[in-house]
């Protein structure tokens, strides 16, 4: 262990070395330094979305029998974490809004074909929390061990705090899809802000494009959290 620093421990040699812009050689230090904001914030998001499906991925083991001692209390421990960590995935498209426009528009051309649509990461997070029907998903892997614990979703949904972690398990869960929907939505008002009517790099229709690309994550829970009203207006109650 001897000798170890900072900078070694972190690899920040090779870490700083991957910001580099395409416009470097040519354009002006404001659109150089524009590209340079743009990458970091793409690859900071990327560095977060590794962590978050980590995170993720584990909070789905906890929850599976056949994974040796599934423990929900640590599935939920995960599930903040990752909730937590969608704001900073969020917080990096706020902070891209402060790119000047007409920096961004100089430097776009140097993109190519290159597009966050190719974001391997992104998609593995999309079937995790927008596909309620895959066994291997986070939300099917929650009903399995509902179910093995004597219990349904659905009820979980109505009883509330009551069904103790089975209640936080569905909370976190809640709360991951919001955060991933508010960063799909923020990605949204973002693009339409600075392309306008612009096709994306990657040749789709653009703002149209991710419009249409916004689903609620876990459908199903949600579904079940609506029946709960049903099942409590008392009758008589006003329409
Ligand atoms: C100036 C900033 C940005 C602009 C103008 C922009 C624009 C776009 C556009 C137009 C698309 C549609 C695909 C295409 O034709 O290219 C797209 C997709 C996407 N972008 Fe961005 N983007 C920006 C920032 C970001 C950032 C910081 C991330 C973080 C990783 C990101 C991740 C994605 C992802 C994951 C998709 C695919 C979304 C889906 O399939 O639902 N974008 N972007």
């Amino acid at each position: 262990m001897s000798g170890l620093t900072y900078s070694s421990y972190l690899q920040l040699d090779k870490l700083l070395s991957m910001q580099e812009p395409r416009t470097s050689d040519t354009a002006d230090r404001e659109v150089v330094l524009a590209e340079h904001f743009f990458i970091v914030a793409h690859q900071a998001s990327e560095i977060w979305l590794k962590q978050i499906l980590a995170d993720l991925l584990a909070a789905t083991d906890a929850l599976r029998p056949d994974y040796g001692n599934s423990d929900a209390d640590l599935s939920v421990e995960y599930l903040d974490r990752a909730g937590r960590l969608l704001g900073l995935l969020h917080d990096q498209l706020v902070a891209l809004e402060k790119m000047p426009l007409r920096y961004f528009a100089e430097f776009r051309p140097y993109l190519g074909t290159a597009s966050g649509a190719q974001s391997q990461q992104f998609h593995q997070l999309d079937e995790l929390l927008g596909d309620d029907e895959r066994p291997e998903g986070l939300y099917a892997a929650f009903e399995a061990y509902t179910v093995a614990q004597g219990m349904s979703v659905g009820s979980v949904c109505r009883l509330g705090s009551s069904a103790g972690v089975l209640h936080r398990v569905a909370e976190g869960l809640i709360d991951v899809g919001s955060g991933f929907w508010r960063w799909k939505i923020a990605h949204l008002t973002m693009i339409s802000g600075m392309l306008g009517e612009q096709r994306g790099t990657a040749g789709s229709s653009g703002v149209g494009y991710i419009a249409s690309r916004i689903r609620l994550p876990f459908p199903q829970l949600r579904q079940l959290r609506g029946d709960v009203h049903e099942a409590l207006v008392p009758t008589g109650t006003p329409n």
